[in-house]
């Protein structure tokens, strides 16, 4: 079964992959022996290049909302990645104790997830006469992935707890942008991604708090440890306290970080503009 999770990984053509990961079995039996490659299949285009050199991503106009939509795209194929290659890397790992297949189960469901997401992206971006591809991208996140290759501590600290953790704290005023820019289309998209991720970041939550517990670790001082082990700044305000509440994270990263009381996201503004982000 390894196989068709590795197969997804590798291929190449960011639709295909997409596709890959939404018919995963979520009951796929991971082999922990089994040599997992370091990079993912990945197309000719975009280009990768530094950060800096990425087209910015304003969206009063239609290019900086192309710039915008393809950039959120690209970090939706690096999560499907990321998504499958935290079960293939580590779902064998000792840290998980005999809960390996539901770690496995959870992640996979990420990835059909992230799948949708890119596949939302991409078709928007078509509809806007560009396509996934067509402007430059960065590889931010797959250096970190390498980075964080050794360890699921680190890597659930960074990859959901960090990364997706800060986009629930960006998204509010994206939506907003969007609609200001009179593109209730993309805002709508953005909002099912907005929900979609509050889930991701349970996740990494409920697997850090499980592999502190294995290691008997505390988990606000194992967050700040990770962050440090790998030269990451530690995120800061202002944060999204309802989503990362309902997503089971307090917005302070001491020893109360993962919060014991989870509110329901029924429980959030049904708009999720109540950050009151200034465009
Ligand atoms: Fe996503
Ligand atoms: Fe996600």
């Amino acid at each position: 079964m390894i196989g068709a999770l590795r197969a997804a990984f590798a291929k190449e053509d960011p639709r295909a992959k997409a596709e890959a990961a939404l018919a995963l079995p979520r009951d796929l039996v991971p082999d922990p022996d089994a040599q997992w490659p370091d990079r993912p299949g990945r197309p000719d285009r975009p280009v990768l290049v530094a950060a800096r050199d990425v087209p910015k991503r304003s969206p009063a106009g239609p290019e900086g909302r192309i710039a915008l939509l393809h950039a959120l795209a690209h970090i939706e194929l690096n999560a499907i990645d990321l998504a499958l290659d935290i079960v293939g890397r580590f779902a064998g790992c000792e840290d998980l104790g005999g809960s390996e297949a539901d770690f496995a189960a959870d992640w996979i469901g990420v990835a059909a997830e992230e799948a949708k997401h890119f596949l939302m992206l991409a078709a928007r971006l078509e509809a806007l006469g560009s396509v996934y591809g067509a402007l430059p991208a960065h590889d931010g996140l797959w250096q970190t992935a390498l980075r964080t290759r050794a360890s699921l501590l680190d890597r659930l600290a960074i990859a959901p707890l960090t990364h997706e953790a800060r986009g629930l704290d960006v998204t509010p005023g994206m939506i907003a942008r969007l609609d200001g820019a009179g593109d209730r289309e993309s805002a709508g998209l953005l909002e099912v991604i907005y929900r979609d991720e509050i889930g991701h970041v349970a996740v990494g939550r409920r697997w850090f708090a499980h592999v502190c517990a294995r290691r008997g670790l505390e988990a606000g001082p194992a967050y700040a440890a990770a962050l440090d082990r790998i030269a990451l700044a530690r995120p800061h305000p202002p944060f999204n306290e309802p989503a990362r509440r309902a997503a089971g994270l307090a917005p302070s990263f001491d020893v109360d970080f993962l919060h014991a009381k989870v509110v329901e996201p029924a429980e959030m503004p049904a708009n999720p503009r109540f950050l009151g982000e200034s465009s």
